[in-house]
């Protein structure tokens, strides 16, 4: 069958690796994908919530699967935008639709559905330009330091950890009076700081039942000891040492079936990834956040470990047959460093010739942000450029891989953390 993809991440080349190597995959579309995708499949310069232009494409190219990767196509509704459609409604499409995306693109929406269904998170308080008043008084009772989310997509950045309640409250004013995070921060959640070791755990829904993929830890901070500005990802592994059989048997009872009950309660059809955030609290798990797709990098050792067919998982997610599926686990660690444009979160430059791809056999060299120039040249084009990942008997020598090999890829102002997975390297 004919397969298109959307995104441009490492996270896409990753799963356009593990389409394009299934006995069901004719063509492989990416769109618009990276210069790593090529090597699996035709890139295609679609944007990826011109909703018409995609669906006309997936006409004229016999398209059968529809894999969204970023949630903004999902919280758009990519998917009530097909299931719409006479013409379109019988493609096999991966991704909630715009209710259930609300997971991710509203953090109001997932608070209050967290609680309805009594799912583990932290306590909170919701407020607009209506009762800004209320929501410094409700800082000002608050014990501790104060967690500010922007309710809506604020491309990774819409949360403020503040430790003196001064400081909350003029952040507070900032994101709802003059809109800090654009039209995204004119409500927000205000909620208290969860203490504890984060990790995240992925589901794959079919709107009925569901299938647990492998646990990952991401590393957020620009800085090496966790430190510095966030970013979308540093680096990750998988699985997480302390996420053992019996944590790991309290997130399936007290957080992901409840959360799918809770889902079919609502009357929402969720078929896609859910992202689950969680932070480990004593051995307790606790809910940070909803994501309704795959996380970049987690997506770069998660699906690596995953030995069963993608392809078959994805149509059996989009036509609700999970239960007929099983998913298999590498029982390898598996590790990936990011490495990244020397300024990346904040301002960087582009366009940097990338050497010594080729001379890596021992990873896989996933490409986050790279464009292909004329004469064959790689060049980075983005922020995160390259996510190297390994795989070895435990994440020691995983890790040592990535970092050996993060080393020997050259361009002008790279910069990785050499101490991703840095627990776990004893
Ligand atoms: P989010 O966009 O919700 O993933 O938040 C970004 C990051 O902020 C998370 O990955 C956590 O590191 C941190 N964070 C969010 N909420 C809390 C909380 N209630 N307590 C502690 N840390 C948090
Ligand atoms: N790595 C975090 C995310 O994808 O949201």
């Amino acid at each position: 069958m004919n397969i298109l993809l959307l995104g441009s991440g490492g996270r896409e080349h990753a799963f356009a690796r593990a389409m394009a190597a299934s006995k069901h995959c004719t063509q492989l579309f990416i769109a618009p994908g990276n210069a790593g995708t090529l090597a699996h499949g035709k890139n295609v310069a679609l944007a990826i919530n011109d909703f018409e232009a995609i669906g006309q494409f997936c006409l004229a190219e016999n398209i059968a699967l529809v894999v969204v990767g970023p949630e903004e196509p999902l919280v758009k509704g990519i998917r009530n935008y097909f299931e719409q459609s006479n013409e379109l409604k019988h493609i096999a499409l991966v991704g909630p639709d715009q209710t259930g995306a609300q997971m991710e693109g509203s953090k109001d929406w997932s608070k209050q559905f967290m609680q309805k269904y009594k799912i583990p998170t932290a306590a909170y308080a919701t407020f607009t330009a209506h009762n800004l008043a209320e929501g410094l008084a409700y800082i000002d009772q608050m014990q501790g330091t104060v967690v500010l989310k922007a309710d809506g997509l604020a491309a990774g950045k819409g949360v403020l950890i503040i430790d003196d309640k001064e400081t909350a409250k003029t952040e507070l004013s900032a994101m709802i009076s003059e809109l800090k995070f654009g039209s995204a921060s004119s409500k927000v959640v205000i909620e208290e700081f969860l203490e504890g070791i984060e990790l995240s755990v992925f589901v794959l829904s079919d709107g009925n039942g569901y299938k647990l993929l492998p646990s990952a830890k991401d590393y957020k901070r620009i800085g090496e000891g966790d430190t510095g500005l966030n970013t979308g990802g540093m680096g990750a592994v998988s699985p997480v040492p302390f996420a053992d059989e019996s944590f790991l048997a309290k997130v399936e009872s007290q957080i992901v079936v409840p959360t799918i009950e809770g889902l079919k309660a609502e009357g929402i059809v969720y078929k896609g990834f859910i992202f689950i955030g969680l932070m480990n609290i004593k051995g307790n798990p606790m809910v940070i956040e909803y994501n309704c797709r795959m996380g970049d990098p987690e997506t770069e050792v998660v699906l690596p470990r995953i030995q069963s067919d993608l392809v078959e998982l994805m149509l059996a997610t989009a036509q609700g047959n999970l239960h007929e599926m099983e998913v298999l686990i590498d029982p390898r660690a598996a590790t990936t460093i990011m490495l990244v444009s020397e300024g990346y979160p904040g301002d960087y430059e582009k366009g940097k010739e990338i050497r010594g791809i080729d001379s890596i056999t021992d990873s896989i060299v996933f490409h986050a942000g790279t464009k292909l120039e004329a004469q064959g040249k790689i060049v980075s084009n983005g922020g995160r450029v390259l996510a190297i990942t390994s795989l070895a008997n435990n994440l020691a020598e995983a890790l040592a891989v990535s970092n050996k090999n993060a080393a020997k890829i050259e361009f002008s102002n790279k910069y990785f953390r050499r101490d991703i997975g840095y627990e776990f390297n004893a």
